[in-house]
């Protein structure tokens, strides 16, 4: 059976989810996948820190050429976050036509547009179903399950942290404060924790589905991205009593007779008859509407080590697949410049 050799750079909430998950599956993977998943290479910040996984020895260290620089590294996962070193190496990964998995949203919206560019020209690959939504697939539904259609609305909640606290809030009485505590312990949150309750977390992820459904790029700087911070109990008590819930809402909708893209994230009342509306604690829900099946509604965790660990496990698998032979999508220049082509004009609203 052939072994795929797995680096990862960064073991902290995720990695160490990767890593017991694929121990966990062990052989319903080996079975699904006709091939052993071994994680060879792993490389932290600090290796001198307590974790709750073990490493052998010879397998752990900080440094990240290891994994990088590695010719027996099949498949690179940067599990890192930021966009400073992490920006480094995937480009350094990619420039020597390596796959890399990726869970880091703040890199692909702000560095995507090369980081694409760089994979294609080198032979490289790059996947990031973790990057939106932890353990909903929304990435390969936009891509692949719902491919005939265009996208006129695409809209829900895509931060766990933000949504785990506005339910408490919302059953509990409790302050903004007393939450987000139990969100960090539960591994929720963000290193830099503004991400999440500033709503650029949950920016990033609706910049990178636009690009997805629309292809284009759209900046932070263009958008209104708006977190949760000012919203208080009494808030969520009157949205109560009227009916309505306070979400805080990613919108990309477009308008195709009049070429208009709105890509926005802030707070929003949403009727308690609407199913976004009942997506509560860590959970997130996305709803899709294409032009040829309608709306769909995808629900699931949307942050957290389980959760997030079983998205990068299934672009593991993709890439072992590929690896194994299966057709890649082989984008081109040509063929990126022709999708790009489709938001010509487009303008943001
Ligand atoms: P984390 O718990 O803070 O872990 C980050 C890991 O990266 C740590 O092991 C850290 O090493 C290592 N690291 C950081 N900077 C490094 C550097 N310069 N060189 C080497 N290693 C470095 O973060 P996380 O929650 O696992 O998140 C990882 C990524 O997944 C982020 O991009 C995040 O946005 C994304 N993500 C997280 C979740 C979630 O629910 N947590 C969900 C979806 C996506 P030390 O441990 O030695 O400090
Ligand atoms: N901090 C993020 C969230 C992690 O709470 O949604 C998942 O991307």
């Amino acid at each position: 059976k052939r072994i795929i050799r797995i680096g990862l750079l960064g073991f902290g909430v995720v990695g160490q989810g990767v890593w017991k998950n694929i121990e966990r599956n062990r052989s319903a993977l080996e079975y699904r996948l006709g091939a052993r998943l071994d994680i060879t290479q792993v490389v932290v910040r600090d290796a001198s820190k307590e974790r709750e996984v073990q490493v052998p020895a010879e397998s752990y260290s900080d440094d990240p050429a290891r994994v990088v620089e590695n010719s027996e590294v099949d498949i690179v996962c940067e599990l890192m976050g930021g966009t400073g070193k992490a920006l480094e190496l995937t480009r350094r990964a990619l420039e020597q036509g390596k796959i890399v998995v990726t869970a880091n949203k703040a890199l692909i919206c702000e560095h995507g547009e090369e980081l694409f560019q760089v994979a294609r020209q080198h032979g490289g690959h790059y996947f990031f179903e973790a990057s939106v939504a932890g353990g909903i697939p929304i990435i390969k539904t936009i891509r692949e399950a719902l491919v005939a259609n265009r996208f006129k609305l695409i809209f829900g909640i895509l931060n766990g942290t933000s949504n785990y606290i506005l339910t408490r809030m919302e059953r509990e009485g409790l302050s903004f404060d007393a939450t987000l505590g139990d969100a960090r312990q539960l591994g929720y949150v963000e290193a830099d924790e503004a991400l999440d309750l500033d709503g650029i977390d949950a920016a990033h992820k609706a910049v990178i589905l636009a690009y997805l459904a629309h292809g284009k790029w759209v900046s932070l700087d263009q958008i209104v991205c708006e977190g949760i911070r000012d919203i208080t109990g009494e808030d969520i008590e009157i949205a109560g009593q009227l009916g309505y819930k306070i979400k805080l809402l990613a919108v990309i909708a477009r308008d195709f007779d009049l070429n208009k893209l709105s890509v926005r994230l802030h707070p929003a009342l949403i009727s308690k008859k609407e199913v976004i509306a009942g997506v509560d604690e860590v959970y997130n829900g996305v709803s899709v509407t294409g032009d040829v099946v309608g709306t769909t509604v995808l629900i699931g965790r949307g942050a957290g080590q389980d959760a997030t660990s079983s998205s990068v496990i299934s672009d593991i698998a993709d890439a072992v697949f590929m690896l194994q032979g299966a057709p890649a999508p082989a984008i081109s220049e040509e063929d990126e410049a022709t999708y790009q082509k489709l938001a010509d004009g487009l303008e943001l609203a």
